[in-house]
């Protein structure tokens, strides 16, 4: 029996649920990570070695957690970000997001691999709403082209290029459910082996020798703004900021990719010190994603210097669990975590929020 949904009082309580209500095969796709899933567990474990120092005696009757990214203004300093094959876990796929994600005025992006395609995901905005699109790189430029300038003619707000995904990781979990095709959005010609499970199936598109020379390329064809999606190391942050692009996700893919790759939230600790003593912090717009689940997590990302955060799971697992109300709900508790959550800081307002705030001692060696 699958319990009310006013009885999911955290993002977690979603996960539980999807387990026992999913499909076999959808949970193992959403769920599963690279080899031993040990970076997987480290993007939870890393916020869980930072603490916070709190200010007392502030006002913080009113709190507010609205913010800007790239250019567009939000209510809450999240994103819903890009993850493939929305149908694996609600018959309506992307769709859902999209509605919650205009509720709560926050942004999504739209993933390339989409079981919805990518004109019924625009279709489905209302208003101004603001959407951005993840982007594989396609070894056929022609084909990439094509999407990027739809993307641009559609409204899309900016291009988030995937660069940490040159193969798809080894995801055993997803390898040994039997995936079925459902019809995403795969590329021009390609055959889809489903023997390898649900990622491998999808993603044989994808052009390796993508680099840094092709950068300038997509600048020439676009004027979205341009961020890096899966930067991994300080020094290619330097890099995007001389390459002119106007963002980077610090981010291991969920732990679906390189294991043994560092948390964003760690890699940000290490690149925003260095930014700023370079002058560089308001040269380029940071975020980060994986593993966030409670507010809590989201504002020593913000203390640290992102500009925001993405989270992928746990809107997956509220949709397949309880359709729209479950994603709107999932979005309604991080708005009451972050209400608390900046009172108990001493803020109130975003841009109160800096290092000071966390204790990163217990992080690393920064
Ligand atoms: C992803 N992610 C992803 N990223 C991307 O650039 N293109 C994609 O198609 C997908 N697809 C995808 C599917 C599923 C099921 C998951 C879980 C993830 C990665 C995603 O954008 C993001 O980096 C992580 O999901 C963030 O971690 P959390 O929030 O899931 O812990």
């Amino acid at each position: 029996e699958k319990p009310l949904l006013s009885q999911c009082y955290n993002l977690m309580d979603f996960e539980s649920v999807a387990k026992n209500v999913m499909k076999k095969t959808a949970w193992g796709y959403y769920s599963s990570a690279a080899d031993d899933e040990i970076t997987l567990r480290e993007n939870h474990e890393a916020f869980h070695r930072i603490w916070f120092r709190p200010k007392v005696l502030v006002n913080v009757k009113s709190v507010d957690f609205s913010t800007t990214m790239l250019g567009t203004k939000v209510n809450m300093p999240f994103y819903v970000t890009a993850t493939a094959l929305g149908k694996l876990g609600h018959p309506e796929g992307e769709v859902v997001l999209t509605r919650a994600a205009h509720k709560h005025n926050v942004v999504q992006m739209i993933p390339t691999l989409a079981s919805c395609s990518f004109d019924e995901i625009v279709d489905a905005r209302r208003g101004d709403q603001v959407q951005w699109l993840q982007l594989y790189v396609n070894a056929d430029r022609a084909i990439t082209e094509r999407i990027v300038r739809h993307a641009e003619a559609r409204g899309c707000k900016g291009l988030f290029i995937t660069v940490d995904a040159p193969q798809l990781g080894r995801r055993e979990k997803d390898m040994r459910s039997k995936f079925v095709d459902q019809g995403s959005n795969v590329q021009d010609g390609h055959e889809t082996d489903t023997s390898q499970g649900a990622a491998r199936a999808i993603s044989s598109f994808i052009d390796p020798s993508l680099s840094w020379d092709d950068i300038p390329w997509f600048r020439s064809i676009t004027k979205m703004p341009i961020v890096l999606k899966g930067v991994q190391r300080v020094e290619d942050v330097i890099k995007a900021v001389e390459c002119g692009v106007q963002g980077v996700v610090l981010s291991n893919h969920g732990g679906r990719q390189l294991e043994f790759a560092r948390s964003g939230v760690e890699i940000l600790a290490e690149t925003m010190p260095v930014l700023r003593s370079m002058g560089l912090e308001n040269k380029i717009e940071v975020f980060i994603d994986g593993g966030v689940r409670r507010a809590t997590d989201i504002l020593k990302a913000l203390c640290l210097g992102a500009k925001g955060v993405g989270i992928g799971r746990p809107f997956l697992y509220a949709m397949s669990a309880y359709g729209f109300d479950g994603v709107d709900r999932a979005m309604q508790l991080l708005r009451d975590e972050l209400e608390m959550g900046m009172r108990l800081i001493g803020c109130t307002s975003v841009d109160q929020l800096n290092p000071s705030l966390v204790d990163t001692r217990n992080l690393g060696s920064h």
